[in-house]
């Protein structure tokens, strides 16, 4: 059968018609987050349930294009619940951004007869989920990005555990900047999303928080740990976003002579250790739920969305109203921080 008419039959008879079993494939794309095994197991063994044929691609829409494409059963899955990262691998493609890279994936999901793709992502990697809609293919996008910046979606797979681990290396740098009366800036992940930053910083006890939604200046936290210093403080935590302009690096570059601080200072930067932890029981609740939301947004023939977490339940949002936004900040929160960071 030609892949255009298999596309067309209906997707709530495939538990019926074991000869007509449906194939749909899984990938997971861009940076990975805690809690993408979760999800694909949820994928996987919801699809079966439904009498779907199951598959996997390797490292994201690199896979896709090369035709990294494995079939996976419920026992494929088992065990992978409770790591971190992706088993599936992942990448970020330029290929897949053009024209000539999705032609080549289209063709190996034909091959395959595979009729259906779910791609667990963030920004990046549901752009690439809408364009493979476009072509005409039923595609379902789940959240997932620790950046915590995808509209459609309140919370996304990763937060929960890049927050917690963010959160105790600022607990633990606060005990020996206490100890040595110092100053430190602590450089969180989020792109240009200062979400992670706003968040362990409110939850940290910062003395000031630099986003790229708010910015400040380099004189004004100077001031914010001057104050903190004749205030008595043991120490000051400045919690910095990789997107704000004024990153740990550039901040610790600025203040290298600056010695009206009070206090000495010291740079951390996490980095990719955020990225690589054991999910939270959060985490892979919100992955089991999204996954299976995935399956069953297909099953009810919808295509062409993202599976989010929005009020407090599962929802659908049309990737094209996804694509290319960023959600935006609570901002009262930093004034909160402010006030509280007496
Ligand atoms: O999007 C997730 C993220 O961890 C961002 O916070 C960060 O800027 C980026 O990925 C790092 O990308 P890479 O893993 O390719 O270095």
């Amino acid at each position: 059968m030609p892949h255009a008419q298999l596309l067309q039959r209906s997707w709530k008879c495939a538990k019926l018609c074991c000869a007509m079993r449906k194939r749909v494939a899984v990938l997971t794309s861009g940076g990975d987050a805690p809690g993408m095994n979760a999800a694909v197991r949820a994928i996987v063994r919801a699809g079966v349930h439904h009498g779907f044929d199951m598959f996997g691609v390797q490292r994201g829409y690199e896979g896709l294009i090369a035709g990294a494409i494995i079939p996976l059963t419920v026992r494929d899955v088992g065990g992978i619940i409770q790591s971190g990262g992706t088993f599936l691998g992942s990448a970020r493609s330029a290929e897949f951004m053009t024209e000539a890279g999705r032609r080549r994936a289209l063709q190996h999901l034909e091959q395959r007869g595979v009729e259906g793709v779910i791609v667990i992502g963030g920004n990046g990697s549901q752009s690439g989920a809408d364009a493979l809609a476009r072509e005409g293919l039923p595609v379902i996008g789940v959240a997932s990005t620790i950046d915590n910046d995808l509209p459609g979606s309140d919370i996304t797979i990763g937060v929960d555990t890049a927050l917690n681990i963010a959160l105790e290396a600022i607990d633990r740098l606060k005990v020996t900047a206490s100890s040595h009366h110092r100053g430190l800036l602590v450089e969180v992940m989020g792109r240009k999303c200062g979400y992670l930053a706003l968040m362990a910083g409110l939850a940290g006890g910062a003395e000031a928080i630099v986003i790229p939604e708010r910015e400040i200046a380099p004189e004004t936290i100077a001031e914010i740990m001057r104050a903190a210093y004749d205030r008595g403080k043991k120490h000051a935590l400045i919690v910095v976003s990789e997107g704000a302009a004024n990153n740990a690096e550039r901040l610790a570059r600025y203040f290298v002579h600056h010695k009206a601080l009070g206090f000495e200072l010291r740079a951390t930067i996490l980095g990719h250790v955020q990225r690589g932890g054991t999910p939270t029981v959060f985490d892979r609740l919100l992955a089991t739920r999204l996954g299976v939301g995935a399956i069953q947004a297909l099953v009810r023939g919808e295509h062409g969305v993202l599976v989010g977490w929005v009020d407090s339940r599962v929802q659908t949002t049309p990737l094209r109203d996804v694509v290319g936004r960023t959600k935006l900040l609570d901002l009262s929160l930093l004034d909160m921080g402010e006030m509280l960071s007496a």
